[in-house]
């Protein structure tokens, strides 16, 4: 792991501290930030002619060193004034670790750019995912260099050790993710929820191969035929809630997808390493929550495996029983997650009496298509509960757009000789058809959204907070807004 995983606050100012960086700040119509204000009087109005010459212009991205009295000061352009959110004070944090990593600066300290601190946890969020990098396999001494310490200055909040909690775990997803799939395996995953489970005094069950089919997941232990990898159905309870009704989380744990029998091509297949990020983006949401224990009850559920090609595996054709006891007409051993899924939910759903399900699985290269790496395509049961994930999602910046779970889409997963197969008509609406198929497997009256994550997690635009092939971490954010933590 090679980020940040606290950031202190300090009251110090800026010719107090002994940071090797301090930022702050100017905005595009050249009004600086307090801290900045001062700087610029002590320095003999350096950045009042850097303005004037036409250098600084205060747009969101820019920045621009000065020294002053015998201080690194970076000037951060921070955009438009008005528009100045969350979501600004979480890029702007980010640029300060990423400035100091580049120029290999052990310590930074920002200004507080919130105005009335509305925003400290994203100055706490930002500088913690802006420091990490994934360097786990590089052995050579100079190929990487390691932020050391962040603070904000002028600023006191507990805001700001709770953000850096929520962006170290959103780093510790991204570390899932990112492993290669001889790495982040059923079993790294179970080990990492063992973490999780003692950090946040959860209870940890794990079911493996034997357990699971013999309890009827026939979905789960049809796609693992394939793997002599063990595959894992693992379960987090958080109960801190008293005798509220737990808000239920699944994740897709696919730790290597090869399609299987339908296999893919094999152009870009090393990307099938990701398709655990649903999973990572749970464990994530659970990594958070045991550091901040908040008062609430949550359960998280990852049934892993990987989807792979043998003598053993499982075939088109195939007719699979899941836990409900609906069987499901295999026609395609590449639509994999939803069966694993499938699993998921009905353990969820028979377990539990749930407040709410949310799943979160990198399901569909159709989301790509229709969404790019923009936003995540969320399906559901409830109106009321997609509401409350369109607020979180504005809140968090973690975009998403709901596509219609219309009963035209629910019929195309109907089979002929089973209750349901695993995919819709080819070619068209691919994303809802694997909703549609998830569908079967919530409780009737079980409030439920699913989000598709295949766009989201991984391979998006570099930011000063989502650094070049890496996971993204996607979700996290979000579905700590909807929990109030
Ligand atoms: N893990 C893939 C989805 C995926 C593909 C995510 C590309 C990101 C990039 C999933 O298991 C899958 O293979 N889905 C199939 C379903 C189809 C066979 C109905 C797909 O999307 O092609
Ligand atoms: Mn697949
Ligand atoms: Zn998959």
């Amino acid at each position: 792991m090679a980020n940040l995983s606290t950031v202190t606050s300090s009251p110090e100012s800026w010719n107090e501290t002994q940071a090797d960086l301090i930022a702050v700040g100017v905005f595009e119509d050249k009004s600086l930030t307090p801290m900045a204000n001062t700087i610029n009087e002590a320095s003999n109005f350096a950045f009042t002619e850097a303005i004037d010459l036409g250098d600084v212009k205060g747009k969101s991205g820019e920045s621009h060193f000065f020294y002053v009295d015998g201080k690194r000061i970076l000037l951060l352009g921070l955009g438009n004034k008005n528009k100045f959110d969350a979501n600004a004070v979480r890029l702007a944090a980010g640029k300060v670790s990423r400035t100091a990593i580049s120029k290999k600066l052990d310590s930074v300290a920002m200004e507080c750019f919130c105005n009335n601190c509305e925003h400290c946890q994203s100055c706490g969020e930002g500088l913690v995912l802006g420091s990490y990098q994934f360097l786990d396999y590089k052995t050579g001494r100079d190929d990487g260099f390691v932020l050391k310490s962040a603070k904000v200055l002028r600023c006191d909040s507990p805001d700001i050790a709770k953000g850096a909690a929520i962006g170290n775990a959103v780093c510790f997803a991204r570390d899932l993710g990112n492993h290669p799939g001889n790495i982040s395996t059923p079993t790294r995953l179970a080990e990492a929820a063992k973490e999780i489970a003692d950090e946040g005094g959860m209870k940890l069950t794990i079911f493996d191969r034997e357990e699971f089919t013999e309890m009827g997941m026939g979905a789960l232990a049809g796609v693992a035929l394939g793997t002599d990898e063990p595959p894992k159905f693992i379960i987090l309870e958080y109960m801190n809630g008293g005798d509220e009704k737990p808000k239920v989380l699944v994740g897709k744990g696919l730790t290597f997808d090869a399609g299987g029998i339908s296999i893919k091509p094999a152009g870009k297949m090393d990307e099938m390493k990701y398709d655990m990020c649903g999973s990572a983006t749970v464990l994530g949401t659970m990594k958070a929550i045991a550091a901040l224990k908040p008062k609430i009850n949550v359960v998280c559920i990852v049934p892993s495996t990987e989807n792979l090609l043998g003598g053993k595996a499982f075939k088109p054709g195939d007719i699979l029983t899941a836990l409900n006891g609906k069987t499901i007409e295999i026609l395609n051993t590449d639509a994999e997650g939803r069966l694993i899924l499938a699993d998921g939910l009905s353990y969820a759903s028979k377990h539990y009496d749930p407040e709410f399900i949310l799943d979160f699985a990198t399901l569909t290269g159709a989301v790509l298509v229709t969404l790019g790496h923009v936003a995540a395509g969320v399906m559901g049961t409830d109106e009321s509960l997609m509401e409350k994930v369109k607020i979180s999602s504005k809140n968090s910046g973690e975009k998403v757009w709901e596509l219609p779970l219309w009963p035209e889409f629910c019929k195309q997963i109907k089979s002929d000789i089973a209750d349901v197969k695993n995919m819709g008509t080819p070619g068209q609406a691919g994303s809802i058809a694997a909703a549609a198929f998830l569908k079967e497997f919530v409780k009737k009256d079980i409030p439920w959204i699913h989000f598709d994550i295949a766009g989201t997690a991984w391979g998006g635009k570099t930011t000063s907070l989502d650094p070049k092939g890496s996971a993204t971490g996607w979700g996290i954010r979000l579905v700590l807004d909807m929990f109030d933590v």
